[in-house]
């Protein structure tokens, strides 16, 4: 069955990414459903999941919604994120009477998609920026399709950490340990001017609600990531970004170029939702635009996404109008981990 094989996938990946706690939550719920346990009646209904929705990750998103939001204090106390501590055999029984008495509400979240919003990609998007005003010297007027909660439009706000040195803002509650390696980046004043995006399913990140669901997201045992998001939500509070309900085609269609600055179009890790259609249409309305760009009104474009032929990894990759083509800038995992800076001679490889 296809469910059983992605609930196991991704508790390897769990595993793999740092969250013994989820990783164990994902096992003990196949094994549930194996035996027709509570899990069987939950997940009704999704045991050809579509690749890529990621069930499992949803079922426990919305668990620790519940957790956040104080009404399951009976499992709060293995929670990490609320300062409980976890533990295998007690969290468990203590996650099945969840399940068995708050069936309804978890099957409500799992039509939701989850809303990841993870504030490490912005490593990949500063250090981006810094090399296109690098080669452009020009301020920088930011938009990001598919925004989730907008919070990396921060990205200048954070603070990344490479080897002992500190880039971005040195002050900042946001942290971001071991950014990056490879390829030396050039210090360059970078000044960005205007921030705004879209996304299909907003998130708020002023609103205790949003913050909430960004939060239930994050797998409850990482506090490093839980104390990023929280920092990035502070940030969030004092630097205003204008983002919008509006598909990417409307958002792309709507942009347009200032004299005097570099129009950046960022998107990370949202290219595959889209409809060949729709990722046609972008790139048609970015390649006109481009056509109207000069020297004094570039375009470009800082993607954060797979490669589009094997091995599929991550890649940084810039295009700059006018002269447009395709860079690869780095390779990266999917989180934002492992960032390695590439040497200027690769080119982009679709
Ligand atoms: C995996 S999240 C990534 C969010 C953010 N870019 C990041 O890297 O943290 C994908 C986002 O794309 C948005 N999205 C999906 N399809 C979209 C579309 N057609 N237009 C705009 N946003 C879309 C989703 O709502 C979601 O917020």
């Amino acid at each position: 069955m296809l469910l059983l094989g992605s609930l196991q996938r991704q508790a390897v990946r769990c595993e793999n990414l740092g969250s013994p706690m989820y990783a164990e939550l994902l096992r003990r719920l196949v094994a549930d459903y194996e035996i027709g346990g509570v899990s069987a009646d939950v997940l009704a209904g999704y045991d050809d999941p579509p690749p890529g929705s990621v069930i499992g990750l949803r079922l426990l998103g919305a668990v620790h919604g519940l957790v956040l939001a104080g009404e399951v204090p009976e499992l709060a106390v293995f929670y990490p994120s609320v300062g409980g501590v976890w533990d295998p055999v007690l969290g468990w029984e203590a996650f099945e009477r969840v399940l068995e008495s708050r069936a309804g509400e978890v099957r409500a979240l799992l039509t939701q998609p989850p809303q990841t919003n993870e504030v490490r990609r912005s490593a990949a998007l500063y250090g981006g920026l810094l090399q296109l005003v690098w080669d452009v010297r020009l301020p920088v007027r930011l938009f990001e399709m598919g925004a989730s909660a907008w919070l990396n439009l921060r990205a200048d706000h954070f603070r990344y950490v490479v080897d002992g040195e500190s880039y971005g803002a040195v002050d900042s509650p946001v942290v971001i340990e071991d950014a990056w390696s490879g390829r030396k980046l050039d210090p360059v004043a970078l000044r960005i001017t205007e921030r705004g995006g879209c996304d299909i399913a907003p998130v708020n990140p002023l609103s205790a609600e949003g913050a909430r669901t960004l939060t239930s997201y994050v797998w409850a045992d990482m506090a490093e990531r839980l104390e990023r998001l929280r920092a990035a939500l502070e940030v969030a509070r004092q630097v205003p970004a204008d983002v919008r309900r509006a598909d990417a085609v409307s958002f792309v269609r709507g942009l347009e170029l200032v004299p005097g600055q570099v129009t950046v179009l960022w998107h990370s890790i949202m290219w595959q939702y889209l409809t060949d259609e729709d990722r046609a249409a972008v790139d048609a309305h970015l390649a006109e635009l481009g056509e109207q760009a000069d020297e004094s009104a570039p375009l470009a474009r800082l993607r954060f996404e797979p490669g589009a032929e094997p091995p599929y990894e991550f890649l940084v990759e810039l295009e700059i109008w006018p002269g447009g083509g395709r860079r690869v800038l780095g390779r990266i995992e999917d989180h934002g981990q492992d960032l390695v800076w590439s040497f200027p001679s690769e080119s982009g490889s679709n």
